[in-house]
């Protein structure tokens, strides 16, 4: 199994930014811990993050032929970016979505996801386990 995660924009501030959202956990010990689990289960996984919504599209294309799956966190692109969406509409990957936060509980703008429909999952509101039952999930196929 082939696994790439995206972490779209201001989650390479985690763990620092607005800790009462989105907890203590740094990005890096995120990583570390998927990396771990999928190593047991000798799954690859290799991880992307950009605060740029062009280049998380690009990085989406190029998963063509590469991954089987994508946990995508976009951030606050989730909630308007047509570009994404389109981008995984165009790709063969299965795409789960996660976020840290329960966007469903949180401001209105929140509550909509454009990519949600293109996607084979949400998963929200677990902090950084969000991204393990993700994982998690993939890999009990
Ligand atoms: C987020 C939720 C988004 O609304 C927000 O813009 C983020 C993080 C989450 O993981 O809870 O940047 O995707």
């Amino acid at each position: 199994m082939k696994i790439l995660v995206i972490h779209g924009p201001n989650l390479n501030l985690l763990g620092s930014r607005e800790k009462k959202f989105y907890g203590k956990t740094t990005l890096a010990a995120i990583n570390t811990e998927l990396a771990s689990i999928a190593k047991k289960n000798q799954a690859v996984i290799k991880f992307f993050q950009s605060n740029i919504e062009g280049e998380i599209v690009s990085q989406i294309q190029d998963s063509r032929k590469k991954f089987d799956y994508i946990i995508l966190n976009a951030g606050a692109y989730t909630h308007y970016s047509i570009a994404l969406r389109d981008a995984i509409s165009g790709v063969k990957a299965k795409v789960i979505e996660v976020h840290l936060s329960n966007i469903h509980a949180r401001e209105k703008f929140r509550r909509e996801s454009v990519i949600a429909p293109v996607c084979l999952g949400q998963i929200a509101g677990f902090g950084k386990d969000s991204y393990r039952l993700a994982l998690e999930y993939i890999l009990s196929l």
